[in-house]
């Protein structure tokens, strides 16, 4: 096709109705990143309605601000606000996404995780120059933890009733007993519920971030568990026998500087019978089908430019993968060139992800 060239009035308010929203949105996120951190949404919510004045003595903090934010959130329509008596207010369902870790809409990490990374910014024009992007520690400790608020609810909540079961005879070794790897473990969340409903299993958990490693190991202070450990992979690495009866990776291959020496790691370090959960973000293996039919592609490539792409380029030879870039088809391919021989992606349906069982 030949690209229009003549504008068309039309188009053009259209045109700049996206682009003022976009720069709304980004201002958004970064606003409601200070709400999560002061604990706003929290304290309104806890007062049910409330003025900005009734919000600062609440919160101790400045009414003037505090007016203009709410007056910005309510305008964002992420609160709500009642003119009769001048108050501002949260609905259930500004509860359930951005306060509620046990409701399965619980989105509340995302401020952080993405305002974590607006700080490469300025270095990213150069990797667009040089090509090496930012490691996760990178970006300091906000962005483990709003990875942790954003994957929580599923690996605190589903992982372990609902898609372990799934899994071709795992429950039952796990009952048993069985030695078992979370790889790019993060904040620990998924080894935890585990390591917990599994007392007779043991788990390592490996990550190469600092920051999500003293996360996941605080967590681990705070439970009485003696059958987890987490290591950095740098220090000690996946053993190169077979060695494990499950390894798993929730949404970590993307994210790899080097993902296909990563699964041929997975494929050596796992038993013979063993069972391989992997968790990678859902997309589809063509763009033009991304921008059609993929809901959340403009939030996905976003994170992938501002983190998991840039964190996979993190080394000169890094692959570079992208948040979509472990589709189904590609993911086939590469546990199958890893040395596995059996791929069925599981019955569960999740907006955000597939799950995938692997085996030799
Ligand atoms: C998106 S986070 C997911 C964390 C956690 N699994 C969760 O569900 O919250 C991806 C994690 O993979 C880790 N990672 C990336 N490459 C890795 C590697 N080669 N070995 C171990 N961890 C890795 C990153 O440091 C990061 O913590």
């Amino acid at each position: 096709m030949t690209p229009r060239t003549q504008i068309d009035r039309e188009a053009l308010e259209q045109y700049v109705g996206r682009v003022t929203g976009g720069i709304a949105a980004g201002l958004n996120c970064a606003i409601s990143s200070l709400g999560d951190k002061l604990g706003l949404y929290e304290a309104l919510h806890s007062l049910r309605m409330a003025s900005s004045q009734e919000l600062a003595d609440k919160t101790g903090l400045s009414e003037r601000w505090l007016r203009e934010w709410l007056r910005h959130q309510a305008c964002m329509q992420q609160i709500e606000y009642d003119a009769e008596s001048d108050r501002f207010y949260l609905s259930p369902e500004a509860v359930a996404v951005l306060l509620d870790t046990k409701h399965p809409a619980y989105f509340g990490g995302g401020f952080e995780s993405a305002t974590a990374s607006f700080d490469s910014l300025p270095g990213l024009v150069n990797s667009f120059h040089s090509g090496i992007g930012f490691s996760y520690d990178d970006h300091g400790p906000g962005c483990a933890s709003g990875i942790e608020r954003m994957s929580r609810y599923f690996n605190e909540n589903t992982l372990v009733p609902n898609v372990l079961p799934l899994l071709d005879g795992v429950a039952e070794k796990l009952q048993q007993g069985a030695l078992v790897a979370d790889v790019g473990c993060g904040g620990g969340v998924a080894t935890l519920a585990m390591a917990q409903s599994f007392p007779n299993s043991q788990f390592v958990g490996y990550d190469i971030s600092e920051h999500a490693l003293a996360r996941a190991r605080d967590h681990l202070d705070t439970i009485d568990a003696t059958n987890i450990r987490f290591v950095n992979p740098l220090d000690e690495m996946m053993p190169a026998e077979p060695t494990y009866d499950l390894i798993t990776t929730f949404d970590v291959i993307h994210d790899a500087a080097h993902p296909q020496p990563l699964l041929n790691s997975i494929h050596q370090a796992l038993r013979d019978d063993g069972t391989y959960l992997c968790e990678d973000i859902r997309s589809f293996p063509s763009f033009q089908k991304n921008l059609e039919e993929h809901p959340l592609a403009g939030l996905l490539y976003g994170f992938s430019i501002m983190v998991c792409m840039s964190s996979s380029l993190s080394t000169a030879d890094g692959a570079g993968l992208g948040t979509l870039g472990f589709n189904e088809e590609v993911a086939r391919e590469m546990t199958s060139a890893a040395g596995f021989s059996r791929f069925a992606r599981l019955d569960y349906d999740n907006p955000m992800n597939n799950y995938y069982e692997v085996r030799k």
